[in-house]
């Protein structure tokens, strides 16, 4: 590919032609020229470089026009997601019937497009507002592009801390400007509830915060003595998820059970094994780690969650959230295993043992989800006690869960805590901020390969892609966020749409060379990346404890 253009995530080819390079320059002129199926792309397009470029982009077709359309050949060729761009419209507008083609094989291969034409503006075309009157000036390729993976995502933990809405549109906006599609939200765990359920307003009355907060990891001896917490709205949701389908982004919405929920049996105790803690005494969680506070296997818990889970799919529309997450993960049994509750549960239910409830759980999700029409997924410990049909799985724990689940026929997305769990430290140094986890450099995350190596052509075909997880619990703000996401997001971009060779083929020093202009996007994007050349003072959290942990564990 030609690498002057600097293209992140890189596209599949790039023509430059021989005779007659040039540039040309979008002007006052340039008009937008929309067919129909591409108006989510040109709204885009008018918000986003207009701001950035002060140019109008008034409707209207003719020789200055960008010119949006969706195209068969594109789709027979590229997929839906798959585009080719071409701006070799002639530098002063006079012979071809458009100055810069995009065409989509649907409306998000115009989307992506859109996005690869940003790129090729510059990195000013990634402010909000023009700061110099100098020209808008393109080369002259064609792009023709698709992306590897149809789920290409980011999962962000907005219950360890609670990330304002605002910041959460602009998460998206990120996601968008590296041709990610899925936005995993986090929305609930022990330390708190952040979607407004109408039916059960104390989830988010109480559960939406908590008086004190671990300072660094939960070995460190220090707290933030101050009420932090925070909720979205219903109307936020909507907001959020409608912001999400502009930009061909899916969401899919996280509800944790039966573990992970301390936060919800702090707002109703008897969700909890109440025959054996005093639930009421509990308050949503202030520190980190397991939680053996665990929901109460019985039929009132999943009513209570059945009216959850309505009101979360009245949110999450269908036709934008086919996945609901139901989590699944970490759940420990010391409580089923010590209450009379439980263990008559299991034998009513003819289970084996404490993780046949689990399963009860997630089955009983399973077939609620599929008869509305959506498909569960979980993390990979739904695996155990029987998967539940249809049901597709997060493989956190390394490949292994994602392998076994594939040749069993069940739907996966990659993404093993060994290699992109981005809460994972950057860098060996002492100055990393509350360095938790392994050492996964950028070049690390770059090598990662989302397909387990020997996988089965049939097995492989059940990988529907990839997210890198972003939890928070060092995290306390946008700018920590920034930090541990970036510039990792860019090389995970890169692995989930690009046409990548084998980890160790991939031509890392190209990609940096490449880095050299992303970083200057993210600077103008307002990014608060991690500089190639370690954190800015106060990027640091000198003397916080954190967990680093050494060397690089067998990926299984
Ligand atoms: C997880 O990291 N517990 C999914």
């Amino acid at each position: 590919m030609a690498d002057d253009l600097d293209l992140i995530p890189a596209p599949l080819t790039v023509e430059q032609p021989g005779s007659a390079p040039g540039r040309f320059t979008l002007d006052e002129r340039t008009t937008l020229d929309a067919d129909a199926g591409t108006e989510s792309t040109a709204r885009w397009l008018r918000a986003t470089l207009g701001a950035a470029t002060g140019l109008p982009f008034a409707a209207g077709a003719g020789p200055h026009a960008v010119r949006l359309r969706i195209s068969e050949e594109v789709a027979r060729e590229h997929g839906p997601e798959g585009y080719r761009l071409s701006t070799d419209g002639s530098p002063d507008g006079s012979a071809a019937d458009a100055a810069v083609v995009i065409e989509g094989g649907g409306p998000a291969g115009v989307f992506w497009g859109a996005q690869t034409l940003r790129q090729l503006l510059g990195p000013d075309a990634y402010r909000k507002a023009p700061v110099t009157a100098g020209e808008w000036s393109l080369p002259r390729v064609t792009v023709r592009d698709a992306p590897r993976f149809g789920w290409r995502g980011l999962l962000l933990d907005v219950s360890r801390h609670f990330l304002p809405k605002d910041d959460v549109l602009r998460q998206l906006d990120l996601l968008a400007a590296h041709k990610l599609n899925v936005f995993h939200f986090h929305l609930t765990d022990d330390q708190g509830w952040r979607i407004e359920i109408k039916r059960h307003p104390k989830l988010t009355e109480v559960g939406a915060w908590r008086s004190r907060t671990k300072w660094g990891h939960r070995a460190s001896p220090l707290w933030t003595e101050a009420p932090h917490g925070g909720f979205y709205t219903q109307d936020d949701i909507r907001e959020i998820v409608a912001h999400a389908a502009e930009r061909h982004i899916t969401v899919v919405p996280e509800i944790d059970l039966p573990g992970h929920a301390q936060a919800a049996i702090a707002a109703y105790p008897e969700l909890g094994n109440t025959d054996v803690v005093d639930t009421a005494a509990l308050t949503v969680w202030d520190t980190w780690g397991v939680n053996p506070n665990v929901l109460a296997p019985t039929e009132a818990v999943l009513r209570f969650y059945e009216g959850v889970f309505e009101e979360v799919l009245g949110l999450f529309p269908a036709a934008t959230s086919p996945f609901v997450h139901v989590g699944g993960d970490e759940c420990p049994k010391d409580q089923w295993k010590a209450s009379p509750t439980a263990q008559a549960r299991i034998k009513e239910l003819g289970l084996a043992d404490e993780d046949g409830l689990q399963s009860w759980f997630i089955r009983h999700f399973d077939r609620w989800l599929a008869a509305r029409g959506r498909r569960l997924i979980g993390w990979d410990e739904i695996l155990e006690g029987g998967l539940a049909e249809g049901a597709a799985v997060s493989s956190w724990r390394g490949y292994a869960g994602g392998i076994t689940a594939a040749e069993a026929g069940h739907d996966v997305v990659m993404c093993p805590e060994q290699q992109v769990y981005l809460d994972h430290r950057q860098a060996p140094g002492d100055d990393e901020p509350m360095p938790i986890g392994y050492v996964r450099t950028l070049e690390d995350v770059y090598r990662f390969e989302p397909v387990p190596p020997g996988l089965s052509a049939e097995a492989a075909a059940h990988i529907l892609g990839t997210q890198a997880n972003v939890w928070t619990e060092v995290m306390e703000n946008r700018a920590r966020v920034d930090y541990q996401v970036f510039p990792r997001l860019a090389a995970f971009a890169e692995v989930a749409w690009s046409a990548l060779p084998a980890p160790d083929d991939r031509d890392y020093a190209g990609f940096e060379r490449r880095m050299d202009t992303h970083y200057r996007r993210l600077d103008a994007l307002g990014v608060d990346y991690r500089p190639p050349a370690g954190p800015h003072p106060w990027q640091r959290r000198p003397g916080v404890v954190g967990r680093p942990l050494e060397g690089t564990p067998p990926i299984v």
